[in-house]
C-alpha cells in the first residue's frame, strides 16, 4: 500500500473523512501526539489499527469526539464531575472513562465495557471528525513498543505501507500522551491511570486525585490492572535505556564520563557542562522534556546507540508524566549515581 504524507487543507480533509468512511485507517495529528484514527463504531475498521500497530487486541483505544454530543452517544452515563472537567481540559490533553453504550463495539473497548474519551486540541482533527460525523479511536501512531510519533516523519518511519494517509499537522506541542483519568467514589474521586499534561495539581481543584501504583511500578505478572496499556513494553529505542537519577550535575557528568564506550551515549537536560561522550539533549525544563523525549529516543535508534543514559526529569507537574513513559523506556532501570 502507497502511504501518502498530505498537509490538511480541505481536500485533504474530505479525503480522509471518505477514507475513514470506507473502514480505513488514517494517521491524524493531535496537540500530544500523532494519532492512528479510525471510525470508533466500526469494528472491522478499528480491527485495522490492532493490524497496523501490532497491538494486543485487549488494549483498548481511545475514541476521539468534536462534540459533547458525541460523548452522549458513546457513553451511557456521565457523572457531573465529567462535564466540569471537559469545560475546563477540553478541547486538550485529558482522556475520562465512562460506561460504554452498546454502539461502541468490543473492538475498540479491548473488551470493556468502559470507553476512554478525549477531544483533542488540534483544529484540522475536529473539522475531520465533524466531517466522518462519528468519533474516531485512536491510539498513538506508532508501532506496538515504539516510542510515540511527535511529527509526520515518525509516523511514516513505523507505518510507511500498513496505512494510505498521514496527514501532516506539524510537531505536536505537547510531545506526550493526553492524562487519562477515571472516577471512583461516584464521582468524588478521580484516579490518575496515566499522567500527562493535565496534572493532578490541576485536576486537584475538582475532587480528590489519587494516583494509580501502575504509574511508577511495574505490574505483576498475573495482576488485574485497570489500564491494560500499563502490561506491556512501551515507548523504547532499540538502545538499553537507563535512568540515571541524581539531582547533581556535576555527579550526573563525573557518572557519564566514567561510562563512555563504542555506541554508548547520554541523554542530557542541556545544561550540564564538560561531559566527554556524545550527548543528545532533551531540555532543561520539564516542557522541553515532555516535547522532546520521544523524538530524542528514536534518534538514539537512528544512530545506532547501543546504550543510552538518561539523566531522570524532576519527578513534579508535567515532570510526572516525563518520568512515567522513561521508566517504561528503560524498562524500569534506575541507576543512582
Ligand atoms: O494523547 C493521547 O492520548 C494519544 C492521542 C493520539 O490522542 N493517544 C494515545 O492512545 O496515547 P494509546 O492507545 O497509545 O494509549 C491509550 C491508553 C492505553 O494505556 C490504554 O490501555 C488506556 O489508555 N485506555 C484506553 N481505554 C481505556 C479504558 N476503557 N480503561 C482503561 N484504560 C484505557
Ligand atoms: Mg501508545
Amino acid at each position: 500500500m502507497l502511504t501518502e504524507i498530505k498537509k490538511p487543507d480541505d481536500e485533504v480533509l474530505k479525503k480522509a473523512a471518505e477514507l475513514i468512511k470506507q473502514g480505513e485507517v488514517v494517521a491524524i495529528p493531535t496537540e500530544t501526539v500523532y494519532g492512528l484514527a479510525a471510525n470508533a463504531y466500526d469494528s472491522s475498521a478499528c480491527a485495522k489499527i490492532f493490524k497496523a500497530k501490532g497491538r494486543p487486541q485487549d488494549n483498548p483505544l481511545i475514541i476521539h469526539i468534536s462534540s459533547l454530543d458525541m460523548l452522549r452517544r458513546s457513553v451511557k452515563e456521565i457523572p457531573d464531575i465529567a462535564l466540569h472537567l471537559a469545560e475546563k481540559f477540553w478541547s486538550g490533553p485529558l482522556t475520562m472513562i465512562f460506561p460504554k453504550d452498546d454502539i461502541v463495539p468490543d473492538t475498540t473497548s479491548g473488551g470493556l465495557d468502559t470507553v476512554a474519551v478525549r477531544m483533542p486540541d488540534n483544529e484540522a482533527t475536529l473539522k475531520l471528525i465533524e466531517l466522518c460525523g462519528v468519533p474516531l479511536a485512536a491510539p498513538s501512531a506508532n508501532l506496538s513498543g515504539s516510542p510515540s510519533p511527535t511529527c509526520a516523519q515518525h509516523v511514516y518511519n513505523d507505518m510507511n505501507g500498513r496505512i494510505p494517509l498521514i496527514i501532516d499537522g506539524g510537531e505536536c506541542r505537547t510531545g506526550l500522551e493526553s492524562t487519562v483519568i477515571c472516577f471512583t467514589d461516584s464521582g468524588k474521586c478521580i484516579k490518575i491511570l496515566r499522567p500527562g499534561a493535565v496534572t493532578a495539581e490541576m485536576l486537584s481543584e475538582f475532587a480528590t486525585v489519587v494516583t494509580d501504583k501502575n504509574v511508577y511500578e511495574k505490574p505483576d505478572a498475573n495482576e488485574k490492572v485497570i489500564s491494560p496499556g500499563v502490561k506491556y513494553k512501551h515507548y523504547s529505542p532499540n538502545a538499553q535505556v537507563y535512568i540515571v537519577d541524581t539531582d547533581s550535575d556535576e555527579e550526573f557528568v563525573g557518572f557519564l564520563n566514567s561510562h563512555g564506550g563504542d555506541n554508548i551515549y547520554g541523554v542530557i537536560f542541556g545544561r550540564e557542562q564538560g561531559i566527554e561522550i556524545p550527548v543528545l539533549k532533551y531540555g532543561n525544563t520539564a516542557e522541553e522534556q515532555a516535547h522532546n523525549l520521544f523524538a530524542v529516543l528514536r534518534e538514539t535508534d537512528e544512530l545506532g546507540a547501543k546504550t543510552a543514559y538518561v539523566r531522570c526529569p524532576d519527578k513534579n507537574g508535567v515532570g510526572t508524566a516525563v518520568y512515567n513513559r522513561l521508566l517504561r523506556a528503560a524498562a524500569f532501570r534506575i541507576i543512582k549515581p
